[in-house]
């Protein structure tokens, strides 16, 4: 069977896993690609040996040549160095940024018509970059970070509810930092809006955790950060790219004046499909929501 082509560029802790699922759930080929060739090789061939095992059809190839990716469907870009102990995301912009540059030269002339998501932090800054840089149609270039954001929130919904996260609403926009919002007024567990199950301190330990969520991973591995829900969060949009249903996602996605905000990717609701971006959703916020979405945007502008 003929497979979609996904490349996923940095074979790292975020990356492989993220391999790892994509070829469990029969989604598509991937193409690990690393600096470090040896470790795309190998953990390639590792995870082809589950192959019979897991019983999955895509196959999974490591490469340090950008050759082996070209005609990829989709290129993933996790390449980068993860945030240390103590470290913000924004700490991370030089090392990062001139990664971001490095791949975007080999992959895009490979793949020129590829959709690019871009998983390196700080998420905001180099998606931005990123799409500065390739000079692609909107729709063809953004970033995972709210679909991460929100996984952690709906954990956190379900710890507090006992609601099974499959019964749960919600959703985390704005920035994928400190200047991220996540909205319990406009989420439900098992149909009940969150504001009538809990009380508003209840809310606030939920909110204060999901924005800690990463920080929190961090902490306790004192060595990298979170990859196993960044992984989940990759392959979910990859999912919805390649099975499109239509469902409301947090995508960092460039905003030509919804909400009001203009030339800025940030993450948003939108609905992703074979194109990429589909379109971008309009919730109706409060004048509160949108003053802090709006100060996100400012804060991201003011990184660029
Ligand atoms: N081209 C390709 N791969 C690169 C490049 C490059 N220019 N520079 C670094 N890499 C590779 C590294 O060799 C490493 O294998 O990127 C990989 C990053 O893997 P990890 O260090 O394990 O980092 P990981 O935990 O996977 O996080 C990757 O995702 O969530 C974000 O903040 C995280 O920005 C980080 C990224």
């Amino acid at each position: 069977m003929a497979y979609p082509k996904v490349t996923i560029v940095g074979a790292g802790n975020v990356g492989a896993n993220a391999g790892l699922l994509l070829a469990c759930k029969n989604l598509a080929d991937v193409v690990l690609i690393d600096v470090a060739d040896g470790v795309a090789k190998g953990k390639a061939l590792d995870l082809m040996h589950m192959r019979s095992n897991e019983q999955f059809g895509p196959t999974i190839l490591g490469t340090g040549d950008y050759s082996d990716t070209a005609g990829s469907n989709i290129v993933v870009v996790t390449a980068g160095v993860p945030r240390k102990p103590g470290m913000t995301r924004e700490d991370l912009l030089k090392v990062n940024s001139g990664i971001v540059r490095s791949v975007l030269e080999g992959a895009l002339p490979a793949s020129p018509d590829a959709l690019f998501i871009f998983v390196t932090n700080p998420l905001d800054v180099m998606t931005n970059l990123a799409f500065d840089i390739a000079c692609l149609p909107k729709q063809r270039l953004f970033g995972m970070g709210g679909v991460l954001d929100t996984a952690r929130f709906i954990h956190a919904i379900s710890q507090k509810t006992g609601a099974e996260p499959a019964q749960i609403e919600a959703l985390v926009i704005g920035a994928h930092g400190e200047g991220m919002l996540p909205l319990p007024r406009l989420a439900t567990a098992n149909g009940t809006p969150l504001p009538e199950l809990l009380s508003a301190e209840e809310i606030e330990t939920i909110t204060s955790k999901t924005i800690n969520g990463g920080a929190a991973v961090v902490e306790l591995l004192q060595t990298g950060s979170a990859f196993y829900a960044p992984a989940s969060s990759i392959a979910r949009m990859v999912e919805e790219i390649l099975k499109p249903t239509g469902r409301v996602l947090s995508v960092c996605a460039r905003l030509e004046g919804e909400y009001g905000i203009d030339g800025i990717h940030m993450c948003v609701p939108a609905v992703l499909g074979r194109s990429g971006v589909e379109r971008i959703v309009e919730l109706e916020l409060n004048d509160e929501e949108l003053d802090r979405l709006r100060a996100a945007a400012d804060s991201i502008k003011a990184q660029l």
